[in-house]
């Protein structure tokens, strides 16, 4: 991408948007366009053609994307793949017909078959049933990565897809209800250490082994392929390596100087055992992350510990 290339970051208020932004201004890109959910709905196939039509991108980054928890997904799984489905085909559809350079859409690791071999290769995608917990936002995202690569097919489109494993960092969800494992422990253990409670209950057994990258981490990788990853086959973003949930609750206790009690809720669902990414194709690139997990733990506790009276405020609202 050139320095003064005009680049549409969809959802740049988002965890993995405000990232992606942030990187782009760190490496000198001065043409960035955004555009609020309340601005441009893109689940509206004539806003996104008018938008298209009237800013002309060259490349786009597709960050927008309706996201939650296991209880979110369960609640309203229409909504998660009607709105993903929208959000995917009005997008890349319009993109193709407006003559985008490039586009980089989003995929989650939470959409390979739940019990694929581990680590999970690029290949094993659609070889097997999926987590019924988020199977309509699986179904919806997986449409999307198929798009970029039969567009690519049909119409030579340098469309790509990236399947990031799961994320943390500043701009998180904090909110408790329906946010993911890393946000919601940095919460418990803040709020535990503040209120001088004797303990702090953690969900399952605490053996699952999970891999986090830390938010920028990823936001660098995705500039990164943008600029030297041209393939139909989407790529996977991570660190290569995992832990146990009961490692990453000690690290957690340890940067929020929490001394109680640590109790495991054994009643309360594990999960996949494992969910491991096989990060070879990307690191062959010559990428790697530059955050480790315990240097990111720091930082996105930093972060809500910053942000905290904002947080609890918007959720008051
Ligand atoms: N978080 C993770 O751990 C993770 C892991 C792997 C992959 N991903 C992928 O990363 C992408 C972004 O996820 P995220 O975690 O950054 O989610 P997020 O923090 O919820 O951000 C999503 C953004 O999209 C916007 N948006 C939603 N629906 C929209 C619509 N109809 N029109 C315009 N904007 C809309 C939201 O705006 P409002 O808030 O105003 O609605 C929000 O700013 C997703 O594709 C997800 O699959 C995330």
């Amino acid at each position: 991408m050139e320095k003064n290339a005009k680049i549409y970051v969809a959802g740049h208020r988002g965890l993995v948007g405000s990232a992606i932004v942030r990187a782009l201004e760190r490496e000198g890109y001065t043409h960035i366009v955004v555009r609020t959910h309340q601005e441009l709905d893109l689940t509206k196939q004539a806003e996104v053609e008018a938008f298209f039509a009237s800013e002309r991108p060259e490349y786009v980054f597709l960050s927008a994307a309706k996201v939650g928890g296991i209880l979110a997904n369960a609640t309203y799984p229409a909504d998660f793949i009607y709105q993903n489905l929208a959000i995917a085909t009005n997008v890349i559809h319009t993109a193709y017909t407006y003559g985008v350079k490039k586009l980089l859409f989003l995929g989650s690791s939470c959409i390979y078959p739940k019990l694929c071999p581990q680590p999970i290769k690029e290949e094993y995608l659609l070889t097997g049933s999926l987590e019924v917990t988020n199977e309509a936002y699986a179904v919806a995202k997986i449409a999307g990565l198929e798009m970029t690569k039969f567009y690519r097919q049909q119409y030579g489109c340098d469309f790509i897809s990236a399947m990031p494993t799961n994320l943390y960092g500043p701009h998180d969800n904090f909110d408790l209800q329906n946010s993911h494992v890393i946000p919601a422990l940095l919460r418990k253990f803040y709020e535990a250490k503040k209120n001088n409670q004797r303990s702090v209950t953690v969900w399952g057994t605490g053996s699952p082994r999970r891999e986090f990258l830390y938010i920028d981490d990823l936001a660098d990788a995705l500039v990164f392929l943008m600029n030297h990853y041209s393939d139909g086959l989407h790529i996977n973003v991570g660190v290569g390596e995992d832990v146990s949930i009961r490692e990453l609750v000690e690290m957690i206790r340890r940067i929020s100087g929490f001394e109680g009690e640590v109790i495991y809720d054994t009643s309360k669902p594990d999960g996949t055992p494992r969910k491991l990414l096989d990060v070879s194709r990307l690191f062959s690139l010559g990428w790697r992350p530059k955050v480790s997990l315990e240097e990111g733990l720091r930082l996105a506790y930093q972060w809500m510990v910053d942000h905290y009276d904002e947080i609890v405020a918007r959720e008051k609202r």
